[in-house]
């Protein structure tokens, strides 16, 4: 899940590639390096470590300067984040960046230790370099198309020859990689921020298509050398929606943008008040003829498909089953072609729901991408595709695409309900319109951020936190559980309220704070009566609720109260508070939250 870059062009490729990796560095920050050509030699500067750790070694060298190179910023899967692991890779007369994983490097590295090389790194990286030099004789499309044809896995790989002091060559297979075509200035990323404040415009890679650029523009050509013809791109992200605008971070910038995120992605899919979905040739008669719905993802995106369930089970009466794709690769499940498999991802590149496509689609079934990323491998894959428009997500922690994923759950929904005849016509357009409210309410919600602040704080020294909730509430706290997880450090799970008595409370002490969420009217008295259970055990309690109940102080420490609209929609709402919570108990621990330890954005590897 590394980031790769590529820079040809008049600009000083030193300071154009660093600003290229700060874009990418939510792939990976384990170690950053960057390869360049200058007066026909190769030089290369990497370290362990976050990016400015490399910018700071290359200030102090005044020598680093060309028109040409490659970068890289790593999430190790293969040998430690070190000095040594970082990429490039190569020596004197080729230099490797890569994204994946080459699984036959074992095989790989004994032959070319036969043949008298001798590794460095722990990387699976370095057989790519070093069977790149056995190849190389001069030609690199030769040594490049040789090289595919061996290696097994996944890559996406940046590369320069000393002898070609004015050229990137680049290939992929089941990792991301891009063109961006500027004027005269042409790069390679693994996503579209990297270039985004030098051009728009871009191109799509194939498998195993090699690309080289150079002064003279961007030539493709396939795994036969034959010439391709590919067509360019605009892409409808802005530079600013690639930098923090005046937040501290991506996090809080992202949490702050639902309201239009929201907006710009169920907008374009309502029409005469109905959601209308036809875009990816989803239609009432086409949904109404499904059997059963299978949603796979994988962490947040997991997440916002449990949402989906509850609310596709509740409205349409269709059986829905949730998994996490990990699991669906290799469980076997039991599919038919009448059956419809949604996979939800923001990135659209993540290994596990990739292989899960794959499989869905060798059982029959009809499959539908909810993805984020334009262009990437899910979109373009799935049969049918509904892009979210939330923009690039940096963060590493995931809101704004959550946001919009269960969004379009909503919208899905609401069609598939009136397709199967459990809504009327009226309730289908009273329901979207309630829908069309949320963005102004979760604006509104933005407002309450103080109090998440006080929170945070009364949070940050514990160690163990518990989410409670019934129902969509239960499905809602898996993701604010996760959320504090992953950017504060302090563990937390999420638990059915009504579970907890079979085995957990007797974790419940006056040292573990319990969030509590309760929207949904029907089963309020309910969780209240769990709520008290954890109280009377001496937990802190804080209780997420409608902001026109009155929660008494015996049952809370304290109550975020939310404005009030449709039970079922509720969520949308009360996901903004466990956001808020998650991002300012990592702030006030002193925590980076856009750059988690040991996570990154995109699991490109199993
Ligand atoms: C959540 O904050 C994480 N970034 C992670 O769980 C993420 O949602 C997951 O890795 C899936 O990514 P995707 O949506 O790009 O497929
Ligand atoms: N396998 C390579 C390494 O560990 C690249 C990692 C990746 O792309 O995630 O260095």
């Amino acid at each position: 899940m590394c980031g790769i870059v590529g820079y040809v062009g008049k600009k000083d490729c030193t300071n154009v590639l660093i600003d290229a990796l700060s874009k990418l560095e939510y792939r990976g920050y384990d170690s950053a390096g960057i390869a360049i050509l200058d007066n026909d030699s190769i030089k290369v500067k990497k370290t362990k470590g976050e990016l400015k750790i490399l910018e700071e070694k290359l200030r102090s060298d005044s020598t680093f300067h060309g028109h040409c190179g490659i970068g890289h910023t790593r999430w190790a899967t293969h040998g430690e984040p070190s000095d040594i692991n970082s990429h490039p890779h190569g020596n004197a007369r080729l230099s490797i960046v890569h994204n994946g994983i080459i699984e036959n490097y074992k095989e790989l590295k004994s032959f070319l230790e036969k043949k008298g090389y001798v590794f460095e790194s722990q990387t699976d990286t370095e057989t790519v370099a070093k069977l790149l030099d056995f190849y190389y004789s001069g030609d690199p499309m030769e040594a490049i198309t040789r090289v595919v044809k061996e290696i097994e896995g996944s890559y996406a790989l940046g590369i320069i020859f000393k002898d070609f002091p004015d050229t990137v060559f680049a290939v992929r297979k089941d990792s991301p990689m891009i063109v961006g075509v500027g004027d005269d200035e042409y790069f390679i990323a693994s996503d579209v921020p990297a270039f985004l404040k030098y051009t728009n415009r871009y191109i799509l890679i194939e498998e195993n298509e090699i690309v080289r650029i150079n002064s003279s523009g961007v030539s493709v050509t396939d795994i036969h050398g034959i010439d391709v013809n590919k067509q360019v791109s605009v892409a409808d992200w802005d530079m600013e929606s690639a930098e923090k605008g005046g937040f501290e971070h991506f996090m809080l910038k992202e949490i702050n943008e639902q309201p239009t995120a929201i907006k710009t992605t169920i907008t374009p899919r309502i029409s005469n008040g109905m959601p209308d979905l036809s875009e990816c040739g989803i239609t009432p008669e086409r949904l109404a003829a499904y059997n059963n719905i299978f949603i796979v993802a994988c962490g947040t995106a997991m997440h916002a498909g449990m949402l989906g369930k509850y609310i596709i089970e509740k409205l349409a009466r269709v059986s829905v089953t949730v998994d996490v794709a990990s699991e669906f690769r290799y469980r076997d499940p039991i599919i038919s072609d009448n059956d419809l498999v949604i996979l939800v991802s923001q990135s659209g590149e993540t290994a596990d729901t990739k292989e899960a496509l794959r499989i869905a689609k060798e059982m029959g079934a009809d499959t539908l991408g909810i993805v984020n990323v334009k262009g990437s491998f899910i979109a373009r894959e799935a049969d049918m595709v509904l892009y979210t428009h939330a923009g690039p997500e940096i963060a590493v922690a995931s809101t704004k695409a959550y946001m919009v994923q269960i969004a379009m759950f909503y919208l899905f929904a609401f069609e598939l309900a009136y397709a199967k005849g459990t809504i009327s016509k009226e309730e289908c357009v009273r329901l979207t319109s309630v829908l069309e409210q949320v963005p102004e309410k979760v604006g509104a919600l933005l407002e309450t951020q103080s109090s998440c602040q006080y929170i945070a704080h009364q949070l940050m020294n514990a160690d163990s936190l518990l989410y409670i909730g019934r129902g969509l509430d239960y499905a809602l706290s898996m993701e604010g559980s996760l959320k504090l997880k992953e950017v504060s450090y302090i563990h937390s799970e999420s638990y059915a309220a009504g579970e907890l008595k079979h085995g957990t409370i007797s974790l419940v002490t006056d040292e573990m704070p319990v969030i509590a969420v309760a929207t949904q009217r029907k089963l309020y008295e309910k969780t209240l009566n769990n709520v008290l259970e954890v109280k009377t055990r001496g937990a802190k309690v804080i209780f997420i609720t409608h902001e026109n109940i009155n929660v008494s102080e015996e049952a809370a420490d304290y109550v975020i109260g939310i404005p009030s609209i449709d039970d079922i929609l509720m969520p949308m709402l009360a996901i903004v508070p466990l956001q808020l919570i998650a991002y300012y108990t990592s702030v006030a621990k002193g925590i980076n939250p856009d750059k988690p330890r040991n996570l990154a954005k995109s699991v490109t590897v199993e």
